[in-house]
């Protein structure tokens, strides 16, 4: 029925996409966004992360139901919004992506390597810990950006995330900041959130894990960041790398206090 829905939708896009390029304004893609997240597409990858995180698998045959986001084994609720924070275990700030996967290594047992293979949802297919970052997300839906700081180690994240996005390098001699320091950018018709204030940091947050309508794929925040660091010419970040935490522990701190609204629907 959900991947009915899914066909469906896509024809929709199809259609629809010429005529919002038409008119080049993004107010009419938030009204069609709105629409869209009356019956999101993200909820059939949450429904497939729920399904992997209870159903025993790899080399252990485990679940994932004794993994600990940061509020104890086997807690879910809330824990998104409250990501990247320091974990004891590993001594270092985690994301949730990061979490996830470290997870399916120490539970399930199976290698790193084995489970980042392929980091990001491509045409053949959407990763396990895809599916499992959206469940977790959905389990955050209309809760209030809360990621701790009280840790050293995660006043240092910040500290280093917001170094990075003010760094100025590359080719363009480009900043995060350049494109997302400031109030009214623009790109083409994409407004550009920005990034330093709480009502345009919840935008690093909002609506990721995204089902992005360009490609139909669902992607996370470490995909995000990955874009970002090309759209500034920068070499691409290992995937999971503490750069990626750092910059979006700054982003999530910023946002405090925001509501988030769960996995949505990206354009
Ligand atoms: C050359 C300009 C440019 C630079 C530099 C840049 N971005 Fe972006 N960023 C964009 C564009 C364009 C989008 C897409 C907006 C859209 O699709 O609505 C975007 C989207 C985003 C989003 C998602 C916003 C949303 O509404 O979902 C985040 C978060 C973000 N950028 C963070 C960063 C970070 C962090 C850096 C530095 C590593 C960075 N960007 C560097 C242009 C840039």
């Amino acid at each position: 029925m959900r991947a009915r829905f899914i066909l469906a939708a896509t024809a929709g896009i199809a259609l629809a996409m010429p005529v919002l390029a038409q008119t080049g304004a993004s107010a009419d893609f938030q009204k069609f966004r709105d629409v869209m997240e009356e019956d999101n597409p993200a909820e059939l990858f949450e429904a497939r992360g729920e399904a992997y995180w209870k159903t025993p698998s790899g080399p252990k045959h485990a679940s994932l139901e004794q993994c600990d986001l940061g509020l104890g084994p086997g807690v879910v609720a809330g824990a998104y919004v409250q990501m990247p924070r320091y974990f004891a275990d590993v001594d270092k700030v985690m994301d949730a992506e990061s979490r996830v996967v470290h997870c399916m290594v120490t539970l399930q047992g199976l290698t790193y390597e084995a489970v980042t293979r392929q980091p990001f949802s491509n045409q053949s297919g959407t990763p396990a810990h895809v599916n499992v970052v959206t469940y977790v997300a959905g389990q955050s839906r209309n809760m209030p950006i809360a990621v701790p700081q009280r840790h050293p180690k995660e006043r240092e994240m910040y500290q280093i995330g917001k170094e990075i996005f003010n760094f100025r390098a590359g080719p363009y001699d480009f900043a995060c900041a350049t494109c997302h320091g400031t109030d009214g950018k623009r790109i083409r018709m994409q407004d550009l959130p920005n990034l330093t204030r709480p009502e345009g940091a919840i935008k690093a947050v909002q609506g990721w894990p995204g089902y992005r309508m360009t490609g139909g794929l669902m992607l996370t925040s470490q995909w995000r960041m990955n874009d970002c660091f090309r759209q500034q010419r920068f070499p691409e970040p290992k995937y999971l790398s503490d750069t990626v935490t750092a910059i979006l522990t700054y982003q999530a701190v910023n946002a405090k206090g925001q509501i988030y609204r769960g996995p949505g629907i990206k354009r």
